[in-house]
Parts: structure tokens; sequence; C-alpha cells
């Protein structure tokens, strides 16, 4: 199958369109930088060509309330109408778990507004929402950082790694589309102080984490279980534990010093 991934330069598109290739497919990387924007419409009737799939794996450059709103609605509704154009069978979005919890928030405001203009396409499609990846542990402590100290709630997180991401991805992309929402979370649940402190101390980041009840993730309030995914989501294998050592394996090295530069 020809499967057109939007944002394949990113996090996840990066590791997604490799997967994609290794199980036989055509897999195309779009982004700005090879000349597709889904803002612009710029070359995405040439790209989704005889594709079966897109992938929005897309992010916005900027979270500021009205841009990143922008940003959601018009690449959405650009990929929905080059896609029902070039006769595409299966718009695949990644989405975040919890994401009608967190409204408070200008940035799930705007993957809400997404998530929305597809359900109310006439697209098929398969919304797949994921839990925080390991990757951004360490900006959910720089966001909540005051001088040395770090505050955040003792709330349920359930974060899985981003490699993990893109193959659950994948396995949606290849498969039927459900015409609904599913959704993956990691192998174990943390309390969000717990998880933050365990994640700066691999990196030897001296900053003391609190577990403060009046804490905030992302500048919002959050209960114990706004985080978590549902009943019914599947569960990754990579663990946290396993995930740091591997990084700090992956850290380049030279002359037998570190670096200090992250992977
Ligand atoms: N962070 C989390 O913990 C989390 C959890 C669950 C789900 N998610 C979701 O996962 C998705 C992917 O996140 P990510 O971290 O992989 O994103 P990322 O690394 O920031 O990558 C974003 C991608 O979007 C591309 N892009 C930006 N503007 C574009 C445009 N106008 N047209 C086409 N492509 C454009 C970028 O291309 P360039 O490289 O050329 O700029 C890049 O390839 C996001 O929608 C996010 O909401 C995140």
């Amino acid at each position: 199958m020809k499967i057109v991934v939007i944002g394949g330069t990113g996090l996840i598109g990066s590791k997604l369109v490799p997967k994609l290739r290794e199980q036989g497919h055509e897999a195309v990387a779009a982004s700005p930088n090879s000349g597709v924007n889904s803002i612009t419409g710029e070359g995405l009737a040439n790209a989704l060509k005889g594709a079966s799939v897109v992938v929005d794996v897309t992010n916005s450059p900027s979270w500021e309330d009205a841009a990143v709103m922008t940003f959601f609605e018009t690449s959405t509704r650009n990929l929905l109408a080059y896609g029902a154009a070039a006769g595409v069978k299966h718009h695949v979005a990644l989405s975040v778990v919890g994401t009608e919890r967190m409204l408070a928030s200008g940035f799930f405001r705007a993957k809400m507004a997404q998530e929305n203009l597809i359900k109310a396409s006439s697209n098929p499609y398969t919304i797949i929402r994921a839990t925080q990846f390991f990757e951004f542990v360490k900006a959910i402590a720089d966001y909540s950082t005051e001088g040395n100290k770090v505050r955040l709630p003792s709330a349920l997180i359930q974060p899985m790694a981003a490699d993990d991401v893109a193959s659950a991805v994948a396995r949606v992309a290849t498969g039927a589309p459900a015409n609904g929402t599913v959704e993956v979370g990691g192998p174990e649940k943390f309390r969000l102080d717990e998880l933050a402190r365990q994640g700066l101390a691999a990196q030897k980041d001296p900053r003391e984490v609190i577990a403060d009840p009046k804490g905030r993730y992302y500048g919002m309030d959050i209960e114990e279980k706004t985080l978590l995914p549902g009943e019914g989501a599947r569960l990754s294998e990579t663990r946290f534990e396993t995930w740091l050592k591997h990084s700090a394996d992956q850290k380049p090295r030279v002359a037998g010093k570190s670096s200090g530069s992250a992977a």
C-alpha cells in the first residue's frame, strides 16, 4: 500500500516511516521540507496520488491558543478534503488520551477540534489516542519548575515510548478503519511527581521534585485519573526504566568522555 505520513520528519513520523517500509509498504514521509504543506495545501494533491492511507502525525509549530487552533483546524480540513479527492481509503490521526478532560488548555481544545472534524467527515478514519511519551517527561518537569524546585500533582500517568507509539500507529494504519477511536498506553502507572523524579535523576538533573496538591500539569489542574487511558486501551511493552537505560547507553561518547548531549 502507499501510505503518506504527514509530519513524517517528526518524532513519531520518523520512527513510523521505516516501520511501514520494513513491512513492505510504500511509505512517503511528507512535511514542509519535502514540499508538502498541510496548511497551504502545497504538494498535497501530488503526494496523495494513488495513496490508500494518510497518517496525520503533524504538530503545530506554535502552541499559542489561537495559533494551535488555526493549525489543527486548517491542516485537518485540508487533509480530509485532499484525501477524499484522491480516493484515500483510511485517514489515521494521532491524538492524546484524555483530550476531552483537558479543555482548559488551548492545545487540547485544538486536538479536540481536529478529532471532531475527522468524525464529522465522510472519510473512513481511525483516531489513535496515545498517552504521554517518555521523551516528554523532562518537558513536563520544565513547565512546572521554579528555581530548583519542580512542583507537580501526584495524579496518575501511564506514559509510553515514542517508538511504541509509532508501532501502534503502524498497526492501525495497515488495518481497516475503525471509524472510531482506539487508545494506547504504557505498561505501568506512575504518580506524576514520581515519574519526573525518576526521569530527572537518570539525567543527573539536580532539581528537587515535590508532590504538591496545588501543582499543575502544563499549567492545568488535573484529577487523579485525567491522564489515564480507558479499560480497553492496548498497552505497550517498553518500561520507563528500560527506556531510560537505553537512552543513557545511546548518548554519544568521545574518547571515553560523555559529550553531555542527548542522543
Ligand atoms: N507529546 C506527547 O506526549 C503526545 C502524546 C500523544 C499524542 N501526541 C501527538 O502526536 C503528534 C505528533 O507529535 P510529534 O511529537 O511527533 O511531533 P513533532 O516531532 O513536533 O513533529 C511534527 C511534524 O509535523 C510537521 N509539520 C509541521 N507543520 C506542518 C505543515 N504545515 N504541513 C505538514 N507537516 C507539518 C513537521 O515538519 P517539519 O519537521 O518540516 O517541521 C514534523 O514532521 C501530535 O499531534 C501530538 O499531539 C503527543
